[in-house]
């Protein structure tokens, strides 16, 4: 392949350059991925109206999410690992996200720490927060946020309990790693990967290790992760966190009016209508058949974003045209990291950039501020 295109054409280069077992634990869903292939699916069963011979010239794609200006209304989610796909991979995400000008999300259960991506960045990132039942842990890891000059938390509500993916259970992964013939061989296949992963010091969860109590190696970490996930998190602890942060707070992981209507109850900025990318309910509907019934139970209260299987602008112009102030893309930019490193995530960001203005052009509108859903041709949902 000479150029990539499409994020389809990361993730062939994906493929290719990464362990099997970190490539399917970015590609796969829970148990019959049902909800991962429908999220993509419903996109393409939204049809965009043709217009012509208006006026397309000086277009612009910026926006706002939660107040804080983004170059397009699209940013990058927080995904558990990161530094798996690439050596020092949340780092390198974060650098592409900055220099792109849309907000980068590090997941609570990053490689690289809160600390490493303040390092190398220059502007605020947002923190994504798993609330863990030692709430001690939560509460340093809250101030290690407001020390990094985090400019939004990001609570995710839909991983009380983890959903199985049967990949992750087949490849063996898990903390500490199963090493088989079958994964030594996984590795032994990707020896750029093994160098550069040997290059960096980064291969544990930076945010946990050395932080939480009892937690300093590897196998230690994987009997603290496994019973830390709290099934009893509520809407009180909600509001807890939100006091104790004191900043902007977005809510992630909502899928129903119900729920949509007491994160607004909370004073939250914003929720993300999301199913974890499929990866935690399977047999749930996708999020973007979900986003049009949410947006007219909240949107007049709470700024409302959503995620799951956006694989170009055209899906980033659907989200929007159905009340979507942001979106956030996952997979996508785990594909142009694992693929290319740190070039790799501006690749995948200039691709949808590229859809994306294109698109709207040819829907007849300049400005993605006057994108609304009379851009559609239907709305199947
Ligand atoms: C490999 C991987 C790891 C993820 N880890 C996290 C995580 O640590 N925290 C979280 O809130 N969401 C996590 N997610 C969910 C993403 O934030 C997001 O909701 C999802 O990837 C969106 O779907 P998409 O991948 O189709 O864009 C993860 C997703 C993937 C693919």
């Amino acid at each position: 392949m000479s150029k990539p295109l499409t994020i389809a054409d990361l993730k062939i280069l994906a493929r290719r350059r990464v362990p099997k077992m970190f490539f399917d634990y970015a590609d796969s869903g829970a148990w019959t991925e049902s909800t991962y292939r429908a999220n993509e699916d419903d996109f393409a069963k939204i049809k965009l109206r043709q217009r012509v011979l208006v006026d397309m010239t000086n277009r612009t794609l910026e926006t706002t999410m939660i107040g804080e200006k983004a170059m397009m209304p699209v940013a990058l989610a927080p995904t558990g690992m990161t530094g798996m796909q690439h050596a020092d991979g949340e780092m390198l995400a974060a650098k592409a996200a900055e220099e792109f000008g849309v907000p980068f999300t590090l997941s609570t259960m990053s490689i690289c720490s809160i600390e490493d991506v303040a390092s190398v960045t220059s502007k605020p990132f947002w923190f994504q927060l798993y609330v863990m039942k030692d709430r001690g842990f939560v509460e340093r890891l809250i101030g290690r946020a407001k020390a990094a000059k985090c400019s939004a938390l990001v609570v995710t509500a839909d991983l009380q309990i983890l959903g199985q993916r049967h990949k992750d259970l087949r490849n063996g992964l898990s903390a500490p790693p199963k090493w088989t013939l079958k994964s030594f061989m996984q590795l032994a296949t990707r020896p750029q990967w093994c160098l550069e992963m040997l290059g960096t010091k980064r291969r544990g969860f930076g945010n946990i290790v050395g932080h939480a109590s009892n937690v300093s190696d590897l196998s230690s970490l994987g009997a603290w992760t496994a019973e830390q996930f709290d099934p009893k998190l509520s809407w009180d602890d909600i509001r807890w966190i939100k006091d104790l942060w004191g900043g902007k707070l977005i809510i992630k992981g909502i899928l129903d009016e119900e729920d949509a209507r007491a994160a607004a109850d909370t004073g939250a900025d914003a929720i993300i209508v999301s199913n974890h990318g499929g990866r935690q309910l399977d047999g749930a509907p996708s999020s973007i058949s979900m986003l049009p019934k949410i947006i007219d139970a909240v949107g007049d209260r709470i700024e409302v974003h959503v995620d799951g299987g956006i694989r170009s602008g055209q899906d980033v112009l659907k989200a929007v045209a159905l009340g979507a102030r942001g979106t956030y893309i996952g997979r996508p930019f785990l594909y142009g990291l694992g693929a290319m490193g740190k070039d790799g995530v501006t690749t995948a960001l200039n691709v949808i950039r590229n859809e994306l203005d294109i698109t709207m052009a040819l829907c007849g509108k300049r400005d993605i501020q006057t994108v609304d859903r009379s851009i559609l041709a239907n709305v199947p949902f």
